[in-house]
């Protein structure tokens, strides 16, 4: 069946919706943040199964281990530690996933991207701080090069085979990228005297670039070697960090806080500056019409900001203008050395905006949100959604998810209209939203992220959700806009990138920091995954079964101009 666009319009019912505001996508590899071209749609006859379609939620539980929605099963496809060659071991901590199929006729084979985020010294180097008055003066080289091994990402070829992801071991594909992979800058100038920086590091989530190439971004990166600081004076100031990486390596900060491109096919990787520099929770990209790119990161600290990078050139990382949100006034405001004169009393060149580009943000008048995580592109009708996990200084203990009108749906638009789309909270059911993905069907799936500290403690506002959860909004039906819980995590984890395979059949989703509550490693908080060496790992799974199917079945209408 073939719809042009007013057909389309009118049978998707959205009164009000012109032609001008529908963005073009293409739902190329299972995700939305590859969206390009067309519109991702299905028939009536689709429309209506999904109508009625029952979905029976899980409670609340506090279990060590996976649980799943009835309909759903799962198989652990690589755990922390596994050999993915002769050489190297899957990371830890795994976050964001992305699967490529090396054949675009053949979604069941291709590279999987898994950002490994950070470490637990206790299970990774073997270092207990809490024995020590001083812990970091204890910590060896040994310990800090083990740290640095299990961090970065991995590529891993895998293969679908009976309904089972398999990792094909010694694949010439397989890699790891590791706080110790030497990258290019993708800038002019050199950045503490370099142009190719030693690593990455603090990978949380990331995104897939329309040439298909893996996005990872470095989120808390002031944990491995410490930040500089200014005074009021304008004198810089080393705040060390907390695994005390620069006692051995002295790498400057600012070669970190970037978002990083890497090529699936040779591993080699570049950070892309002249999206700046903060702790980069994800990266979303859109290819505008004309090939020029449109990229969307937020800021997960406190009271930080959301950012838009708009490419000047087509294909462009780097030729450009970055952009901060006023979600107040609704402006996209420019972090433009050369015409922001405030800018340029401050600092000294565009390279030292984008090095510094919190405070610059603030000069201009960004607006302060509550931690802006996860972000993605609603393929039905080009929103942007953006996970807002909470700023419990600010009382805002539950988070929300922020919902972005681009003015006249075009994404390089310098004005829009901002609304929270859902609160967080005792009546909607989850609290700390984190990533965010959206299937085929346009149904929105949600992971949470409340804090180990913090969950499952009498008197913290946690209690009632207990363990950290995956949620589900159903786009259409009787539950329509409800969230339901369909995973709950082991103890003490949090369920991080989730990714849809391209036949929409499977949810890569990973499983960070089972067990990190652990004092002692003979008497782990979680043993998940339970195999033979008895302690928690954190692993990467693949979901799949008849609930995923029906909710998420490829069937897409071919949409004409
Ligand atoms: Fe690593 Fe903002 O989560
Ligand atoms: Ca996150
Ligand atoms: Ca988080």
């Amino acid at each position: 069946m073939k719809y042009n666009r007013r057909e389309f319009i009118s049978f998707m019912g959205k009164a009000g919706l012109g032609a001008a505001i529908m963005p073009q996508f293409l739902i190329s590899c299972g995700n939305t943040t590859t969206p390009n071209k067309g519109f991702n749609t299905f028939s009536e006859e689709r429309l209506n199964q999904l109508k009625k379609l029952v979905l029976k939620g899980l409670a609340p539980s506090d279990k060590d281990d996976l649980l799943l929605a009835n309909g759903l099963n799962y198989h652990t496809v690589i755990k922390w530690g596994d050999k993915i060659n002769n050489e190297d071991t899957f990371g830890f901590n795994n976050d964001f996933t992305c699967f490529i199929p090396l054949d675009e006729n053949n979604p069941k084979d291709g590279l999987l991207w898994v950002n490994h985020e950070y470490v637990n010294p206790l299970f990774v180097s073997g270092f207990k701080a809490d024995v020590y008055e001083n812990p970091l003066e204890h910590k060896t080289l040994e310990q800090v090069n083990k740290e640095m091994y299990n961090v970065g990402g991995s590529i891993v070829r895998i293969k679908e085979e009976n309904g089972v992801w398999k990792v094909v071991k010694n694949d010439p594909y397989n890699r790891r990228i590791t706080a110790k992979t030497p990258m290019k800058l993708n800038w002019d100038n050199p950045i503490k005297g370099a142009m190719t920086v030693i690593g990455t590091n603090s990978n949380c989530s990331g995104g897939i670039t329309p040439w298909k190439t893996f996005i990872t971004c470095e989120e808390n990166y002031d944990g491995c070697f410490g930040e500089t600081e200014y005074d009021e004076n304008n004198e810089p100031k080393h705040r060390p960090s907390w695994l005390g990486w620069e006692r051995f390596y002295n790498y400057p900060p600012e070669h970190y806080g970037w978002v990083v491109e890497v090529n699936p096919k040779d591993g080699t990787a570049q950070k892309h500056i002249a999206l700046g520099r903060f702790a980069h929770e994800c990266c979303t990209l859109y290819e505008l019409k004309d090939k020029r790119v449109v990229a969307y990161t937020g800021d997960d600290k406190n009271s930080e900001h959301l950012y838009k990078f708009i490419s000047s050139k087509p294909g462009s990382l780097k030729e450009g203008t970055l952009y901060v949100a006023d979600t107040i006034k609704g402006k996209w405001l420019a972090l433009d050395w050369e015409n922001q004169p405030v800018l340029k009393s401050k600092f000294k060149d565009q390279t030292e905006v984008l090095i510094r580009t919190r405070e610059a943000a603030k000069l201009i008048g960004a607006t302060a949100l509550n931690r802006p995580e996860d972000i993605e592109i609603d393929p039905i009708t080009g929103n942007i959604f953006v996970t807002l996990t909470n700023n419990k200084p600010k009382g805002d203990f539950h988070g929300s998810i922020l919902k972005i009108e681009e003015e006249n749906g075009a994404f390089d638009a310098l004005e829009f209209k901002a609304f929270t789309y859902k609160a967080g909270g005792e009546e909607s059911g989850f609290s700390c939203p984190d990533n965010l993905a959206f299937d085929l069907s346009g149904n929105l799936w949600i992971t949470s992220d409340m804090s180990g500290s913090s969950m499952n403690k009498e008197n913290k506002p946690y209690m009632p959700f207990k363990n950290n959860s995956l949620f589900v909004i159903p786009r259409y039906g009787k539950d329509a806009g409800k969230v339901i819980r369909v995973a709950s995590a082991p103890k003490d984890a949090e369920l991080t990138g989730p990714w849809f395979s391209p036949d929409g059949k499977t949810l890569f989703l990973s499983v960070q920091h089972p067990g990190e509550q652990t004092k002692d490693l003979n008497n782990p908080t979680s043993r998940w995954p339970f195999d033979e060496d008895n302690i928690p790992k954190p692993s990467v799974v693949a979901i799949t079964g008849g609930l995923i199917e029906k909710m998420n079945k490829l069937n897409k209408i071919e949409v004409s101009d």
